[in-house]
């Protein structure tokens, strides 16, 4: 087992991750979860704000089968909506189909995102539904489809190693997207494996959206797709009003400013809330490097 599939099974262990919940933010998750509560997590975008960072924010959560948590969810972002708009914070709403139900009964997750859209939609606040694992592709983009029909404040992220990303792209050009290389561990028969070929296609990606689509969120840590992002705008005269940058909450925290202080339009992921634990192991998996983040908690009391 290799130190990533390590961190993926800790992840996605229902014990630990109910057992995480009992405590606040443990291991160094601080660093990268921006609070509990929602007090906490206004003040985390207000900060960011002053540094003319917007924010998408995320209401952790992990194994919805119930209606009740379902609901719970739902209530916890309409609640996040109303913060965002009473304090007139700049920032938006990113979520997860699978946590207002989706995996327990498909109308029953669209009217809860109904209801979700429909309060941003009156305060003009944007949300996006952010792309899981290849299992429940068609059924978040089938919802998409469907509250489109009633709300233009939603967009949704393509995911670069999946293979029917270039047909996706052009499907939904005239929605917001956010780019991604994509997260999840996926077979070899609709996703890509190899870092050259999906680091290929993502900027074959990024490149067909800035030049046919709505705006475009590049949401990466990779210096390399930055740079090369900077250099084709600035070829194709594409404005800086198209697109942003996104890069996760206390990731490459330097980089997020001096992109900010450039003059680039930057959006910082924010994940909040108490279901903290398997968002965490999943960025160890990702870049085991950020254990540094939990040894330096562990050790440096
Ligand atoms: P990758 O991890 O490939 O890193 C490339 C290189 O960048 C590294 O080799 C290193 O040199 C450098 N680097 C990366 N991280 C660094 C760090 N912390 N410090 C220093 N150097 C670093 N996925 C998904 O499936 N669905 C979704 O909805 C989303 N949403 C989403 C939103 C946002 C804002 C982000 C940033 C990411 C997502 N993702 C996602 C996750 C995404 O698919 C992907 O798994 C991670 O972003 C990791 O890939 P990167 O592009 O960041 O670079």
């Amino acid at each position: 087992m290799t130190l990533k599939d390590f961190f993926i099974y800790l992840s996605e262990n229902r014990f630990l991750n109910s057992a995480a919940q009992k405590y606040g933010l443990r291991l160094g998750a601080q660093s990268v979860v921006a609070g509990v509560s929602i007090a906490e997590t206004v003040e985390s975008i207000k900060e960011l704000n002053k540094h003319k960072i917007s924010c998408t924010v995320d209401n952790l959560g992990e194994f919805v089968y119930e209606k009740s948590e379902a609901i719970e969810a739902k209530n916890k972002i309409l609640e996040v909506i109303q913060a965002i708009h009473d304090e007139k914070l700049d920032a938006h709403i990113s979520l997860k189909p699978s946590q207002l139900g989706l995996d327990i009964d498909y109308d029953f997750c669209k009217e809860n995102l109904r209801d979700i859209v429909s309060l941003a939609n009156q305060y003009n606040i944007f949300v996006n539904f952010d792309m899981e694992d290849y299992g429940r592709l068609d059924k978040s983009f089938e919802l998409l489809n469907e509250l489109n029909k009633e709300y233009d404040n939603i967009g949704t992220v393509i995911q670069a190693y999946f293979f029917e990303s270039e047909e996706n792209i052009e499907r939904y050009k005239d929605f917001r997207l956010r780019i991604v290389k994509g997260a999840y561990k996926e077979p070899e028969d609709v996703a890509y494996q190899s870092k050259s070929d999906i680091d290929k296609n993502f900027i074959k990606l990024i490149e067909y959206h800035l030049l046919n689509g709505k705006f475009t969120s590049i949401a990466t840590h990779d210096h390399n797709v930055i740079n090369h992002v900077k250099d084709f705008v600035k070829r194709n005269n594409i404005p800086n009003d198209k697109f942003e940058f996104q890069m996760l909450y206390g990731f490459r925290k330097d980089m997020q400013y001096d992109l900010a202080k450039e003059g680039y339009n930057f959006c910082t992921y924010l994940p909040f809330g108490k279901d903290w634990y398997g968002y965490f192991m999943r960025r160890l998996a990702e870049r085991p490097q950020n254990l540094s983040l939990v040894t330096k908690q562990v050790f440096n009391k």
